[in-house]
């Protein structure tokens, strides 16, 4: 299952809408056929995999990373491919998400005599944690990441931020972006910045990111990079809905999307703008910042997964904040999370953390 996983990496940057699936056939103990899913539209890893192994694919146990479909989509459904080949046993690391899906092929293989071991491996699911969370919340999976001092400042006191990590920290964000296939930012960002928040510099040519900005007092100027690039990478402001008053011309002009968000408390409602973002079929978005962006995602519970990469740098309590006030007065009021990785990146260090998910968590959270 592990060169499955590691084959089913092979589509990283190109399989999405669909999820990333790896596959092996064993015969004998020897590998046979190898397979992963590169593109929708293009051979499922399973059918990949089971055309390499050919007639050695009789009697053979063929593990695969994510349960095989059965349905015909742009292509035929694998567990009729799998029935053909003659398999004679399936190792499933994860069942689809799909609740609608979910467990039917492995029922169905195995009413055709074919033994089936579901593993429900969790390194199977983290491959795909962006599809499975969209399967099960219509939301988009939301990855903030940061680039932080040890101090915890993510600028200069007047906001250069240019640049906090070195080069490599700064390659691996441009790849967790393209992973995401969606990147936001706050509106403080854009006008300290102009960003361009496309990803660069990837083995594969870069996918199209959609570009999306909090920007309730739409400050964004059509003059900004992200609306002169729009034509080419889509943009979506979220505007306080009151504050549109048809200044959103000139960027509607731009080819930008203005979308009127209802509030929450003091700010836009991030709830509304994930269930937007799920229903134009955005899967993953990279909340890329600034402090105040990334606190509203932390403190509603609504951050999936974050990445900080830490320079080995100081700057002092002037510098800009990468998180703001979360109203803990204790610290067993913390928000708390586990840490998944911690890697040097050249002379950085990247720190991969989920949310923890004990029941104190959950009283600290405010729901969303
Ligand atoms: N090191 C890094 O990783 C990194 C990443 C990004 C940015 N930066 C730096 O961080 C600085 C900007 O950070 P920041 O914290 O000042 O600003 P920010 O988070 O980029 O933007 C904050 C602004 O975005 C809007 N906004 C964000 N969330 C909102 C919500 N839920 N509801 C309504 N509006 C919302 C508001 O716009 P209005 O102000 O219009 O009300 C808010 O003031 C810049 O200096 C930039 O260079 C560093």
């Amino acid at each position: 299952m592990d060169l499955a996983r590691r084959l089913a990496e092979r589509g990283r940057f190109t399989v999405a809408p669909n999820p990333l699936v790896g596959a092996v056939v064993l015969r004998d103990e020897a590998v046979v056929g190898e397979g992963w899913h590169a593109r929708a539209g293009e051979d499922h890893a399973e059918i990949r995999a089971l055309t390499g192994a050919g007639d050695a694919a009789l009697g053979s146990t063929l593990f695969v990373t994510l349960e095989p479909c059965n349905h015909h989509g742009r292509t035929p459904p694998c567990v009729e491919a799998i029935r053909r080949a003659g398999v004679s046993r399936v190792v499933v690391g994860a069942l689809d998400p799909d609740p609608r899906m979910r467990g039917r092929s492995v029922e169905i293989l195995r009413e055709a005599g074919i033994e089936v071991e579901v593993l429900e491996d969790p390194a199977c699911e983290r491959q795909n944690e962006q599809f499975f969370h969209r399967m099960r919340t219509g939301r988009p999976f939301v990855h903030v990441k940061l680039a932080t001092t040890l101090d915890g400042r993510i600028a200069a006191p007047g906001g250069d931020s240019k640049w906090v990590t070195g080069e490599a920290a700064r390659l691996r964000a441009h790849a967790l972006r393209a992973e995401a296939g969606a990147v936001l930012v706050g509106a403080g960002t854009v006008r300290a910045d102009d960003p361009t928040l496309t990803a660069r510099g990837l083995p594969e040519p870069p996918p199209t990111l959609t570009r999306i900005v909090l920007d309730p007092n739409l400050t964004t100027s059509p003059k900004s990079t992200l609306a002169l690039t729009a034509p080419e990478s889509p943009v979506v402001v979220f505007a306080d809905a009151e504050n549109l008053d048809g200044k959103e011309g000139a960027l509607l002009d731009a080819g930008v999307e203005v979308v009127a968000a209802p509030r929450d408390g003091g700010g836009i409602d991030l709830g509304f703008v994930l269930d937007e973002l799920g229903r134009r079929g955005i899967k993953g978005v990279l909340v890329e910042g600034g402090g105040e962006t990334a606190t509203g995602f932390v403190e509603r519970g609504l951050a999936n997964k974050l990445t900080l990469f830490y320079a080995p740098k100081l700057i002092g309590s002037e510098g800009v904040p990468m998180i703001g006030a979360l109203r803990a007065t204790r610290m067993a009021e913390a928000l708390r999370f586990s840490v998944f990785g911690v890697e040097a990146v050249d002379e950085d260090v990247a720190v991969t953390l989920y949310p923890a998910t004990g029941e104190e968590e959950k009283r600290v959270h405010r729901a969303c």
